[in-house]
Order: structure tokens, then sequence, then C-alpha cells
């Protein structure tokens, strides 16, 4: 298989919307129509389905996973299977099943994450915890995850090029946060479990 079939899988994987897909599964409103209306678990959560928001954070989060998984096994080097995960990741933001218009990629990178090295997805996630278990901010715990991630894999791993797919991911995820750390700033971003409005 050639690295562009290998992206191109990938990317087509991690465009598969769990948020869409367990909403419909579970009979719920789309999430792109309350909340946040983003499509990711967070916002799922808000409907009151606990368990379609954890079949989204799974489809998510495993999703990310897969596509390193799978790399490796195909025979990819390290770099060729972290750049897969970097294309299931872009398929989660930029869904070509939703418009290009796809969710903020937590839980995606947590898998990419897990398949590059579980360390620093151990890492990442617990700060996504700590955080998230001081503030009730499910965003705030997301950037600042997406910030130790580069970190964390730098200490893990040394300057390998797997660092430049680590500091890519942080960087989407950040800037698709922008209207989250405006909220935060605003004092109006809902917390972890808030209802719908
Ligand atoms: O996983 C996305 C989270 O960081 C923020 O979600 O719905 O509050 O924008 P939301």
């Amino acid at each position: 298989m050639s690295v562009m079939l290998l992206l191109a899988a990938a990317y087509l994987l991690g465009s598969v919307p769990f948020a869409i897909v367990s909403s419909r599964l579970f009979g719920l409103q789309d999430p792109r129509t309350y909340g946040s209306g983003n499509p990711g678990a967070t916002n799922v959560l808000r409907s009151g389905n606990k368990g379609a928001a954890v079949v989204t954070l799974f489809g998510d989060c495993a999703k990310g996973w897969l596509a390193v998984w799978a790399a490796l096994q195909l025979g990819f080097a390290a770099p060729e299977a972290a750049l897969a995960g970097l294309a299931a990741f872009l398929g989660h933001v930029f869904t070509i099943f939703l418009r290009f218009n796809g969710g903020k990629g937590v839980a995606t990178a947590l898998g990419v994450l897990a398949g590059i090295d579980w360390r620093i997805a151990l890492a990442s996630l617990g700060i996504w915890l700590l955080v998230a278990f001081i503030s009730r901010y499910s965003s705030a715990a997301a950037l600042a995850a997406a910030a130790a991630a580069p970190i964390a894999g730098y200490l893990f791993l040394g300057g390998v090029p797997v660092i430049a797919v680590l500091l890519a991911m942080s960087a989407i995820l950040i800037w698709r946060h922008a209207a989250n750390i405006q909220r935060l700033f605003a004092g109006t971003e809902g917390r972890i479990g808030g209802k719908k409005t």
C-alpha cells in the first residue's frame, strides 16, 4: 500500500462522525443544533444521554488509535503511522461527511497519541482529567492537554519527526477551540454535564 492510499484511508476513517452516528442510534437531536453545536462527546453529554456521550467518546478515540495501529501493522514506519493518525484527526475536524465542518478533535487526538505512544496519551489524559476535575470545563482541560502533548512527546521520544505531528495536532485543536477560549474569558463557557440550551 502506498503512503498516499494509507493517508486517504485514514482520513476517511477519521471522517466518521461518531457524535452524529451515536445521536441517531440513541434517537437524539443532532448535536449541531444545541449547546456548543460541536459534534463531540462533551456536547452530546449536554443531551443528558450519558450512553450516547460514551459511544461518541469511544468511537472518536478508537478511530484515531486504529489509524496509527493499522499503519504500523501494515509495515509502515513510525513517522508514516503518525501521519496516518494526523490524517484521521484531520478527517474528524474537516469531515467529508459534514461538508468539511467536523469536531474539535480532542477524543481523536487522544486515540492518535495512544497509537503513537501510550505514555504520551496517559500524560495528556492525566492533564485533561486534572484540569477538568478542578475547573469542570472540558475545553480548558483540552487546551491544557493539547499544550502538554508535544512536551510529553519530546520528553518520552526526544526530537523525532513524530513530534511535528503532535505539534500540528495541538495547534489545530487549539485553533478549533477559539470560540471556547472567548467564552472562557467572558465567563460564559458551559461546564461539563451542563444542560443544553
Ligand atoms: O471536546 C471538545 C471540548 O473540548 C469542548 O466541547 O462542546 O464545550 O465546545 P464544547
